[in-house]
């Protein structure tokens, strides 16, 4: 039996482990319900999903778990478009659309969905957690969610933004160490100053907040978990950990690549949304990781790239895929979601009583 922490207790789950939430495919309703069937908090990562698809797949979850989970949603404000800065960019991607095949086409009338939206399929479903990233809710978008019985987490990757997240009232924090896998979710000053590991980050966090902290990035097994709970936290999220599962949405060719991951093969671009994010050094990222300047925000980026993506996915072109992952990948193994969850769950207990040595 896994002693309770905060965030068990919170969240009304059995072991203190959140399946990162992971927009794009890979947390499958499969992954998802497994995770938490298995006594975990499975999330939901909704951002690119409509309104009508966030209620569907909470209700496809619903269909296959009575346990609680969370939905994740990204907070920012869509830039205007540059006429000059989009030919730019289609033009830094011309080799990349040679070697696919891919003909040049035009961003998208429609970039991101609409956010007030999303929020409000979120607070009609009421999950029992609901998660954020890149951005900051207002007092009055929390209130909302606490009211429909919604517990809100916020991401931080520094103590300022751990602090405005419980100015605008968050029931916990997750703290997201440079360790971490994709999307960085800084909000507050310069991604390079907010580049803080996840083993200097959480104890800071834990001191200067009230509420629970989640420890993420870079944890692959139990020390891991262990680590961050000596280090304060309540509970940990893991997202790459979660990508070699059966159950994940994970292309195969990412697959092999993350279980032939070496500690010092990811980097962090803006090459495929826009937005600084860590993932397997590849083809793409060499490309046009040079011109990173020229590339436009997030999501103009991600519409660009992503018929890119789609053609290399395809054609199972792992150079050219968006090949996500934390700094620990190399440790990737490739258990069904619930034994995972349970092997992390007897790894912690085992690394809790014999850390001593
Ligand atoms: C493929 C992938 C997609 C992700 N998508 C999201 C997302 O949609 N929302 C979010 O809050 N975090 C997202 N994250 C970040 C995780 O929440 C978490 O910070 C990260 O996975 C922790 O580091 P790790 O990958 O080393 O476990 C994603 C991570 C990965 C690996």
């Amino acid at each position: 039996m896994f002693p309770h922490t905060a965030l068990t207790k919170l969240a009304g789950i059995e072991v203190p482990i959140i399946q990162a939430p992971m927009a794009g495919g890979a947390a499958t309703p499969e992954l998802i319900a497994a995770v938490c069937n298995a006594g975990g908090l499975g999330s939901f990562g909704a951002a690119y999903s409509s309104p009508q698809a966030i209620h569907d797949g909470i209700a496809d979850i619903k269909s296959r778990t009575d346990k609680p989970f969370n939905v994740n949603l990204f907070v920012f404000d869509p830039p205007k478009p540059d006429s000059q800065q989009i030919a730019r960019a289609l033009e830094l991607l011309q080799p990349i659309r040679d070697a696919l095949n891919v003909p040049r086409g035009d961003l998208p009338h429609k970039l991101a969905e609409d956010f007030a939206a999303q929020l409000d399929a979120v607070i009609a479903a009421k999950p029992r957690v609901a998660s954020f990233t890149f951005g900051i809710l207002s007092r009055e978008q929390v209130d909302g969610l606490k009211a429909a019985g919604t517990l809100v987490i916020g991401t931080a990757t520094s103590v300022a933004e751990a602090r405005a997240w419980e100015a605008v009232g968050a029931d916990m924090i997750c703290a997201q160490g440079s360790e971490a896998g994709a999307h960085r979710g800084t909000f507050l000053g310069s991604f390079e100053a907010s580049m803080v590991g996840t083993m200097a980050l959480v104890p800071q966090v834990v001191d200067a907040v009230r509420v629970p902290v989640i420890a993420a990035g870079g944890i692959m097994d139990g020390r891991g978990i262990a680590a961050a709970l000596v280090l304060g936290a309540a509970g940990v999220q893991l997202g790459t950990a979660f990508l070699t599962s059966p159950e994940a949405g994970t292309h195969p060719a990412w697959k092999a690549a993350l279980r032939n991951a070496r500690d010092d093969q990811t980097l962090i671009t803006r090459a495929f949304s826009g937005r600084h994010a860590r993932g397997l050094v590849n083809e793409f990222m060499r490309t046009l990781n040079p011109q990173q300047h020229e590339i436009p925000a997030f999501p103009i980026q991600n519409a660009l790239t992503g018929p890119l993506r789609q053609a290399a996915a395809k054609a199972n072109r792992p150079e050219y895929l968006a090949l996500w992952a934390g700094q620990a990948a190399s440790m990737s193994r490739s258990l069904p979601a619930a034994q995972l969850v349970s092997r992390l769950a007897e790894e912690t207990v085992t690394a809790l009583q014999s850390s001593c040595r």
